[in-house]
């Protein structure tokens, strides 16, 4: 029987259902569309706090601090695609996303450090809005969502921008662009199944 994949959203605005959630649940509706079960991570409502840059994952693979992630985690771990939804502040990525993200560097010491065996690669995306106004554009909240996407073994299959909106009702102005992360959702879910079929059809190591 055919698996259906797990698309993770990570809504990353500290803003509940402003602009960058309206496109993300754009996108995971095109994923559950598409054949996948999905699920919306929002971390603001998360019980995280910064990395320590302790650096102990660097011996054990594991982050020691005892917070939300241990659920988030098991949660990325189970995801076959991620894709993300956040505004620009300050031209990179919210504070509270950021804090996800810097907790991602347990995975960073597993391959980087412990050489343990890189997982399989996974498909994702991006949406991003901004208001505009300064002169950084996306650029550093694109390039800080692909390092990270890096990390976790996730090819960046796309991304939907849109510029010029601040209250949450500015987005309705741009169905265009709701459109596209509904269709952003669908090339990653899609991927996402294939690559979970051909994994599944692969010959187990003991059966070979
Ligand atoms: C603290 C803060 C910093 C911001 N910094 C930027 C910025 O550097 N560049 C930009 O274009 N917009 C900036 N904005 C505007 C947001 O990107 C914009 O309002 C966006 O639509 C908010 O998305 P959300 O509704 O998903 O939270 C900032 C907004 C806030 C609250």
């Amino acid at each position: 029987m055919r698996k259906s994949p797990l698309v993770l959203g990570i809504a990353g605005s500290p803003r509940r259902h402003g602009n960058s959630e309206q496109l993300l649940d754009a996108a995971m509706q095109g994923a559950a569309d598409a054949g996948a079960r999905v699920h919306k991570l929002v971390v603001t409502e998360a019980d995280i706090h910064p990395c320590r840059g302790c650096n102990a994952c660097s011996l054990t693979g594991e982050c020691v601090i005892r917070d939300g992630m241990r659920d988030i985690y098991p949660l990325i771990d189970s995801a076959d695609a991620i894709i993300v939804g956040s505004p620009v502040f300050f031209a990179t990525v919210p504070a509270v996303l950021k804090i996800l993200y810097d907790r991602m560097q347990p995975y960073w010491a597993r391959t980087h450090v412990l050489k343990l065996p890189v997982p399989a690669r996974r498909p994702g995306g991006y949406v991003v809005v901004r208001g505009g106004g300064d002169p950084y554009g996306f650029v550093a909240a694109q390039y800080t969502t692909k390092s990270i996407f890096a990390v976790l073994g996730i090819d960046y299959l796309g991304e939907v921008k849109v510029e010029s909106v601040d209250s949450p009702s500015d987005l309705g102005r741009h169905p265009e662009a709701l459109d596209e992360a509904r269709a952003l959702g669908v090339t990653v879910a899609e991927e996402a199944a294939r690559r979970v079929q051909t994994d599944s059809d692969r010959p187990s190591d003991e059966a070979s």
